[in-house]
């Protein structure tokens, strides 16, 4: 199969994950924090040993800021629900994933409040797209940092100083970022940061993390391995947020996905945007073809496109047939789909990883050319 849905999650995974995550199931099966015994006390070390792998590479203040998920949802919804509160208010990116948009709609029955930046007529402005948005009881930006659908990126640094101007959260969704472009959480100055560590840092499925200081009230309860007397929370970072086992054997394959990103992350980049640019001029000769994009937009790897009056579902299954896998529809994005106009049909969306090579993308493209005939 070709595999061309690595917006969705990496796959394959590279022999350095597969290997650590092997090898941990071996040496740290073990229930970490709990017990003061050798191999508990090994794994609490591998576990700290990749906290403060992922607070290198993502410029973290500390180790303890890194907090283990199990996907780039469960850190948003943290972040969401534990620092908003009734009366708040919200400016939010029109790309944003449901998993921005449920939590804010769940949060709108206690009265948090959310606006729409519009900066997809003026991407060179979008600072001032979302202040114009912000209200006297607006507490946070929350922005995704690039669209899973239309690749388009949100200039952080700008939204960052809009943030520290006003005294707002900053929330950032990095799950299509992270392992693609460098981000840093101390520069950015931003509050909470959730990753989705099984996208572009190539970690197994099911591992995300969110990096904060910001305390947000904590979405579980329960037994950290420490304190056990104290009939509340800790309020320390990250146990406040680690309630029950943790995932030792996953946690090491985030450790090595960061390792084996992190000396190439900018030749990934390069590379996954070369194959899209030959994907993206093909598609420009071939005028039963559209292609999304926005205006003046730095992208990330990520294209979405139609074809003739298909539906996408039809143009991802014709190409399934073919042995090549892409996602079709909406993507959990409907809001971005709206932005782009193609909320009726969705798009079908094209995804290359380091993975991918010139020949799956020249064979891929005979498939395209085939079914728009
Ligand atoms: C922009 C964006 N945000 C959030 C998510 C949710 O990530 P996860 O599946 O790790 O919860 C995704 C996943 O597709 C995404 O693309």
């Amino acid at each position: 199969m070709i595999y061309l849905d690595n917006a969705a999650t990496t796959s394959p995974k590279p022999q350095s994950v597969i290997n650590s995550v092997s090898n941990a199931m071996r040496k740290y099966s073990i229930n970490s924090g709990r017990g003061g015994y050798k191999t508990a006390r090994d794994t609490e070390e591998m576990i700290y040993s990749v906290r403060d792998t992922v607070a290198t590479f993502l410029d973290a203040e500390s180790a303890e800021n890194v907090v283990f998920t199990q996907n780039c949802t469960t850190a948003l919804n943290i972040a969401l629900f534990g620092l908003l509160k009734s009366g708040d208010h919200v400016v939010i990116s029109p790309f944003e994933h449901n998993a921005v948009l449920r939590p804010l709609n769940q949060l709108a029955q206690i009265g948090v409040e959310y606006t729409i930046a519009d900066c997809v007529a003026d991407m060179d402005n979008c600072k001032k797209a979302f202040e114009r948005c912000i209200r006297k009881n607006t507490v946070a930006v929350v922005c995704t940092h690039a669209s899973n659908v239309c690749g388009a990126v949100l200039p952080l640094s700008e939204l960052s100083d809009l943030c520290r101007e006003y005294g707002l959260h900053f929330i950032v969704d990095g799950a299509q970022t992270a392992g693609i472009l460098p981000i840093s959480v101390q520069k950015s100055k931003i509050d909470c940061l959730a990753v989705a560590t099984h996208k572009g840092l190539y970690a197994p499925t099911g591992t995300g993390l969110l990096v904060t200081d910001s305390t947000p009230n904590p979405l579980i309860y329960g037994g950290t391995g420490g304190d056990s007397m104290s009939p509340t929370q800790p309020k320390e970072i990250p146990e406040r947020y680690e309630s029950g086992t943790l995932n030792p054997v996953m946690i090491a394959g985030i450790g090595a996905g960061v390792k084996f990103v992190s000396p190439m992350q900018e030749r990934i980049y390069k590379h996954e945007m070369r194959l899209l640019k030959i994907v993206e001029n093909e598609f420009k000769k071939n005028s039963s073809i559209k292609t999304y994009t926005i205006p003046n937009a730095k992208i990330v790897p990520v294209l979405s496109f139609n074809v003739e009056d298909k539906t996408s579902s039809e143009v991802a299954m014709l190409l399934d047939r073919y042995g090549i896998a892409v996602r079709a529809g909406l993507h959990c994005a409907p809001l971005a789909h709206k932005t782009l106009g193609t909320l009726d049909r969705g798009t079908v969306r094209f995804a290359p990883s380091v993975f991918t090579t010139d020949s799956e993308i020249e064979y891929f493209l005979k498939c395209i050319s085939k079914i728009s005939k």
